[in-house]
C-alpha cells in the first residue's frame, strides 16, 4: 500500500482487517518495522482519538512521530497557483507540504471541509495538492470526503463481533441522527464505501434531504422510514451529517431520529456505533451509549489496530 486514502488504496480488505487483528493479540511483534523512519500528523482541526491511536500505533512499530496542530501553530497556506500573496496567507503548500515531505517518511493529515463549495470540498483540493508537493506517502486521518481509519476500525469491530459469518448475512443500518451544527459527510461517506466493499447487508436511513453522493450511496439501499430500517439489524451505526444537495445546511434537527432502546427493539439486537465524539441526548441517548448494546469504545480501541496495520502495510513499501 503506497497511500491509504481511501478504500481504494487497499488490496484487500480482509488482509488488512487480519493484520489488524494481529496487532491487537500482539501489539509489539513487529516493534522494529519502523526503525529511523518518521511519521509527521498534521492537524488543521480537533481531535482525540485520530491523534492518540495513530501515535500509538506509529510507536508501536518503532516510529519517531511529530505532531504539528497547523491550524495554531503553522502559517495560514495558500494553495491557488500563481496568485499574489499580499493577503492573509503567508506560505504556499508547494512550500510547506514539500518541507514536510523533506523531514517525514509518511505524513498523515487531517483537513476537514469548509461545508461552502461543494465542489471544493469534494475535489479534495487540499489534499491532493498536500500529496503532490509532498512526496511521500499520506494517511489520510479525515478529509473533506472521506474518514478511512474510521471506517477500517468500524470494519474490524464489525468483524470480530460476527467472527467468520457470511457478511451478506450481516445486517447493517447507518441512520443518519440529529445534530445541532453542520457536520461533514466524511465519517457517512466513508462507512458506506467501506460497508459495502465489505460485502454486508448494508441500509442507509435518513430523513429526505440528507441523501448522500451517488458516488458513495450508489450501491446501498435506503429507506427514508427509520423503523422499518432498523428491522433485523445486527449493527446501527448512527452518525449525523449536514446536507450535501443543500450543500452544508442542516435541514432538520428532529429528535425522533435519535436512536433509543425503545428503537432496537425490532432489530436482532443490534450492536450500536458511533465514531465519537457524540453529543448525548442529541445523537444518541444516554441508555444506549451506557448500555450493553454501545461498541463506541471498542471502535475507538480499534483504531490503534487499524492503524498499525496501515502502517505497516506502508512501511513495507518505502
Ligand atoms: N472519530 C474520530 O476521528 O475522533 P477524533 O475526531 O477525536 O479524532
Amino acid at each position: 500500500m503506497k497511500d491509504f486514502i481511501s478504500v481504494n488504496d487497499v488490496p484487500d480488505i480482509n488482509n488488512l482487517v487480519q493484520d489488524a487483528l494481529h496487532y491487537k493479540n500482539n501489539p509489539m511483534v513487529d516493534k522494529n518495522l519502523g526503525y529511523a523512519k518518521t511519521i509527521g500528523l498534521i492537524f488543521l482541526n480537533p481531535s482525540l482519538r485520530t491523534r492518540l491511536s495513530t501515535q500509538k500505533a506509529a510507536m508501536q512499530l518503532g516510529m519517531n512521530v511529530m505532531v504539528m496542530n497547523m491550524d495554531k501553530e503553522g502559517w495560514s497556506l495558500e494553495t491557488q497557483e500563481g496568485v499574489v500573496m499580499d493577503h492573509n496567507t503567508v506560505e504556499h503548500i508547494k512550500e510547506a507540504a514539500g518541507v514536510m515531505g523533506k523531514y517525514c517518511d509518511i505524513i498523515g493529515i487531517r483537513s476537514f471541509p469548509k461545508l461552502i463549495d461543494r465542489e471544493e470540498d469534494y475535489s479534495e483540493d487540499f489534499f491532493l495538492k498536500f500529496k503532490k508537493y509532498a512526496g511521500v506517502p499520506i494517511v489520510s486521518l479525515e478529509s473533506a470526503t472521506r474518514h478511512p481509519l474510521q471506517s477500517l476500525a468500524d470494519i474490524i469491530t464489525i468483524s470480530e463481533q460476527t467472527q467468520h459469518k457470511d457478511p451478506k448475512k450481516v445486517k447493517v443500518v447507518l441512520t443518519w441522527a440529529p445534530h445541532i451544527k453542520p457536520l461533514p459527510q466524511a465519517v457517512a461517506n466513508s462507512f458506506s464505501e467501506w460497508a459495502v466493499k465489505a460485502g454486508f447487508d448494508f441500509t442507509i436511513t435518513h430523513p429526505k434531504g440528507y441523501e448522500l453522493a451517488p458516488v458513495f450511496a450508489k450501491n446501498a439501499h435506503v429507506e427514508h422510514d427509520q423503523q422499518k430500517a432498523l428491522e433485523g439489524a445486527d449493527f446501527i451505526y448512527v452518525k449525523n451529517w449536514s446536507s450535501y444537495n443543500d450543500y452544508g445546511k442542516v435541514l432538520t434537527a428532529d429528535s425522533n431520529w435519535m436512536l433509543t432502546d425503545m428503537k432496537i427493539k425490532n432489530t436482532n439486537q443490534a450492536k450500536v456505533m458511533h465514531c465519537l465524539p457524540v453529543r448525548r441526548g442529541i445523537e444518541l441517548s444516554d441508555e444506549i451509549l451506557d448500555g450493553p448494546n454501545s461498541l463506541v469504545l471498542q471502535q475507538a480501541e480499534n483504531r490503534v489496530w487499524g492503524c498499525q496495520a496501515v502502517l505497516k502495510n506502508i512501511l513495507k513499501t518505502l
